[in-house]
């Protein structure tokens, strides 16, 4: 009896005892979630050949909610892998009801799991990594991944610049990319729809629109070129997406025009990059895109009376489709019809409104679709590659001097923009400011048909460069004295961004323009052979 009663006695205090490890096994699952996992130690790459690719865990192990495991490949004998291309700051557009909140929590970081240990990746990076997931999900085998932010050691300045050099060849590897452009928002689903029907009328067919056709007769046009009325909003849809921060970063050229096959993904909407690469064709090709903006549109009766989720955007005049997706699509075309990579003068020219978090981006994101058989690659190979020891004003310098050199002629000059924007302290008078935008527009870019040859401000003559090194902040050049400036023309208009491009003349440009056209005979008379 009392044995048995001893007996019970265990027995409850056991159930208890199991009863209280059950809820400690819970709270120490809650613990371990919350316990802080030591930093994660990149291994060091043992080439300048070698990648690192992660994969999803395919249990959770339960301490954060996305866990990878790393591993070290070469890039050539890499398994087949996947790309993720995104921007690291916030990704909503400016006028979404989502930005209200939104900076705050985009400039927060979360920790994921990486082989056992902890790393910080930005909020945006975070929300992609599950999008990867989820479409992970519906797969059996292992799909291996490459992800900057996380595949590069953030804090080896080194491997930095060297991962840097070779990520044309790691988004050329890839089977293909995800485009992660943020969550959705309102105005998602009209521009979805929108490229999907626009996409898919045939590249052949684009040739038969004319650019009046947009506000005269479109409906009828696009019926007769198998595809649906597309409605105002639908376009405004288009600006929305178009706009948000995504698609303004320098490196997404790079990433997209580099890539086997791209996906767009917008919060639940996915859509073949291939159909918004033909929307924004077409409307090229139709001459449409001029039409398609903000100013357009604003003051249509049915939008003025039921402007709907467009209505804070209505009022931003300059919103239009955005010109680093249209010069994105005009490189790739001219890619195609010429079988090369693109001239890095015209890179540099075309991508320079873009932006980079790191300034010295605007000049290394380049590099990869830069043609290397034409200078400043021909002429100094190996010498303009990433190298992130260097600081922004040395990028710039060194990049100008290569331009220079590597063309032998100074009309690099014209990337110099006005002295009224430049914004980087100590930079020598002659090096472009790739940090802010090209204002005014060089004279040689206005004529924009046909080829460039109104333009030839030295008239061919001979230019010496004197032999300081790369970094010097002077550049020698050999020049001769023609006259002194005696008034400077308006111009002023030009340079803001919002106003419309009024052209100002002064009379001063024609005395200007004179005196250009009298330079031969001037050069005939004046000039040493
Ligand atoms: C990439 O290709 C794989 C294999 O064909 C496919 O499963 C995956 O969904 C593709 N991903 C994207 C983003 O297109
Ligand atoms: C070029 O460099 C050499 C050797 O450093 C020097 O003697 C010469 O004066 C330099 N020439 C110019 C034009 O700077
Ligand atoms: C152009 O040349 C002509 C003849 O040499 C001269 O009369 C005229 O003043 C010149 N114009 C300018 C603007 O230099």
């Amino acid at each position: 009896m009392y044995m048995a009663l001893v007996f019970a006695l265990i027995m409850d205090l056991l159930k208890g005892a199991l009863k209280s490890l059950r809820i400690n096994q819970q709270d120490v699952l809650q613990l371990r979630r919350r316990e802080s996992l030591s930093k994660y130690k990149y291994v060091p790459l043992p080439s300048d050949k070698s990648i690192r690719l992660f994969e999803f865990h395919p249990v959770n192990t339960g301490k954060r909610d996305i866990d990878l495991e790393m591993s070290i490949h070469s890039l050539e004998e890499a398994p087949s892998f996947e790309c993720l291309s995104y921007m690291w700051g916030n990704p909503t557009f400016a006028f979404s009801r989502l930005t209200a909140q939104s900076n705050k929590e985009y400039g927060t970081n979360v920790e994921i799991t990486i082989s056992g240990g902890a790393l910080l990746v930005a909020r945006n990076l975070h929300d992609a990594l599950k999008v990867l997931r989820r479409r992970t999900g519906c797969h059996a085998t292992t799909h291996y991944y490459w992800v900057d932010a996380i595949c590069i050691d953030q804090e080896n300045i080194a491997e930095r610049g060297q991962q840097v050099a070779i990520m044309d060849n790691i988004y050329c590897t890839a089977r293909n990319t995800t485009v992660w452009v943020g969550p959705e928002d309102e105005f998602t689903k009209d521009a979805v729809m929108l490229i999907r029907d626009i996409g898919k009328i045939p590249l052949s067919r684009h040739g038969e629109v004319s650019p009046q056709h947009f506000n005269t007769e479109q409906d009828s046009t696009l019926k007769r070129l198998g595809c649906k009325p597309q409605s105002h909003k639908r376009w405004l849809g288009l600006i929305a997406l178009l706009n948000r921060p995504y698609f303004s970063r320098v490196w997404i050229v790079q990433e997209i025009l580099l890539s086997n096959a791209v996906l767009l993904v917008c919060g639940k909407h996915e859509v073949p990059w291939a159909l918004l690469s033909n929307t924004i064709s077409f409307l090229l090709t139709s001459g449409w895109y001029r039409s398609i903006g903000v100013l357009s549109f604003r003051e249509l009766p049915f939008i003025v009376a039921n402007p709907g989720v467009y209505k804070s955007m209505l009022e931003d005049k300059s919103l239009d489709i955005g010109m680093t997706v249209v010069q994105l699509e005009t490189a790739r075309t001219g890619m195609a019809q010429v079988g090369h990579l693109i001239l890095f003068r015209h890179l540099l020219e075309a991508f320079r409104p873009s932006d980079a978090s790191d300034a010295r981006d605007k000049i290394y994101a380049l590099i990869g679709l830069a043609w290397k058989e034409r200078p400043p690659f021909s002429t100094h190979p190996d010498v303009l590659v990433p190298d992130y020891s260097l600081d922004t004003r040395e990028v710039f310098i060194k990049t100008a001097r290569l331009m220079f050199l590597g063309y032998g002629d100074l009309k690099y000059l014209c990337h110099v923009e006005d002295r009224s924007i430049r914004k980087m302290k100590g930079l020598p008078s002659w090096v472009p400011d790739y940090s802010v935008r090209l204002r005014p527009i060089p004279f040689y870019l206005l004529s924009s048909s046909g080829p460039r040859k109104y333009y030839s401000a030295s008239k061919g003559l001979p230019f010496t460069l004197g032999n300081s090194t790369l970094l010097a902040p002077q550049l020698h050049v050999l020049g001769f004295r023609l006259s002194r400036i005696k008034s400077m023309a308006r111009f002023k208009s030009l340079f803001t961004d919002d106003a419309p491009a009024v052209w100002e003349l002064d009379p001063a440009w024609y005395k200007v323009c004179t005196f250009a056209a009298n330079i031969t005979t001037l050069q005939k008379r004046t000039l040493p052979p």
